[in-house]
Formats: C-alpha cells, structure tokens, sequence
C-alpha cells in the first residue's frame, strides 16, 4: 500500500483532532435505535469530511437524498453560513420526522427543510431552489445511478456531488463478492462507474469509512 497505512492508533488521533462529537451528536444514534432505526448513519470524521467540502464549495445551498435520522444532516447544517439552506429528502416518515426533531434540537430548523417522500419524484421539484452548492447522496443504493442524473442539473459549476457507501463494504474490487452482497456491490458499481465516467464530472473514490465517491461538476 502506498502511504502510511493507517492504523488505529493514527485513526483515534485524526478523530480526536477533527472530529469530536458534541452531546446531541453523540446521543441521536441511541435515541434513534430506541425507534428501531438502523445505525448505518455516517462516521464523525465524514461529517468532518463533508464540512470541509461545504466550505471548499462555499458551502451556502445543499442537498442531501437520505436523511436517516439526521445525523449527517447536523453536521452539514452546522456549516452553513447564516443565510445557507439545506434539504434532505427521506423516504420513511419516521426517519424524517426524527431528522426534523433533531435538527430542532440543534437550533437548526430555520435552515433545513426536510421533504418527505420518494427522492427520484421529489428531485424534478427542486429546480426553483437550484442551483446547489453540494450535493450529498446517501439512500437507496439501487438508485444512486438514477439520483445521480437528476442530482447533476441541480448543481453549480464548481459544485460537488459526495455518494455515500462507495467501496460497497470493500466488495467493489471483488470479482466474486459474497451471494448476499452482489445486488448492493453492483449498484455502487454502476454509480462508481457514472460518476468516473461522466464528463460533466471529475471525480475519486476517497477511502474513508466505507468509502465516499467525491465529484466536482465542471464549469466547461
Ligand atoms: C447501509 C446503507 C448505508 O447508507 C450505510 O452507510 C451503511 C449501510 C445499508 O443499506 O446496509
Ligand atoms: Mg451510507
């Protein structure tokens, strides 16, 4: 492997550095548990990761596809600037109203809105609050091909697209990924593959937690 491999001790201290939870971070995933919401929420040092692309970007209008229950939404409206705007969309009603009630609990709610609903019917509605500044995807990974393209003429030149999940629990490279997995590791792929592929984008799978897959939108 090139570079310093990393190791847990190295880890902690990239955490402990950059990432600290505050109490309402640290107790969302207990009380969402409670409700029998799955912890598959991002690790704090990608909620780091996406703040420092928010501000790369200028960070003032995003979008998340995948609420679940907020917690990558807390880090992400904790960078916005005082006139920013961020809307996630989430499928399941409790999960979106769990969102809400955590981000309320931030002091946040002024500048987030979460929609509810089917994401793929949810995107065509959002051309009048276009264009956006990053755009974080993170929900069904069946769909991600399908959020990516409508995701893409929302954004700004310059802009950023992040999906989530995108070493695919490291089957990705596996020519013979377990029976269980090969649905999910060929959806990512395919996403992977889009996001590599597509002019419009220039982009890398950065190995972080189980992978997040970076693009910019080009301005040409
Ligand atoms: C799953 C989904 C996620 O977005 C994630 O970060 C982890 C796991 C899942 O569907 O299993
Ligand atoms: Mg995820």
């Amino acid at each position: 492997m090139k570079g310093n491999p990393i190791t847990e001790e190295l880890f902690q201290y990239i955490v402990d550095t950059f990432a600290q939870e505050d109490d309402l971070l640290k107790r969302m995933p207990a009380e969402a548990e409670a409700k029998g919401i799955p912890l598959i929420h991002i690790s704090p040092e990608q909620g780091k990761f996406l703040q420092v692309m928010m501000a790369a970007t200028g960070g003032r209008k995003v979008l998340e596809v995948g609420s679940l229950f907020g917690y990558s939404t807390l880090w992400m409206a904790r960078a916005l600037p005082a006139d920013g705007k961020l809307i996630s969309l989430e499928l399941n009603p409790l999960h979106a109203d769990t969102t809400r009630h955590n981000i309320a609990q931030a002091g946040l709610a002024h500048r987030v809105e979460v929609h509810q609903g089917d994401a793929r019917a949810l995107l065509p509605k959002l051309a009048h609050e276009a264009p956006f500044d990053l755009a974080f995807i993170d929900a069904e990974k069946a769909q991600y091909v399908d959020y990516l393209d409508q995701v893409i003429d929302l954004m700004r030149p310059g802009g950023m697209i992040i999906g989530d999940n995108a070493s695919a629990n490291g089957g990705v490279w596996q020519t013979k990924p377990p029976a269980d997995q090969r649905a999910y590791v060929a959806a990512i792929r395919a996403f992977n593959e889009r996001m590599a592929a597509d002019p419009r984008l220039v982009s890398l799978l950065v190995p972080i937690s189980d992978g997040m897959n970076v693009a910019v939108v080009r301005g040409n």
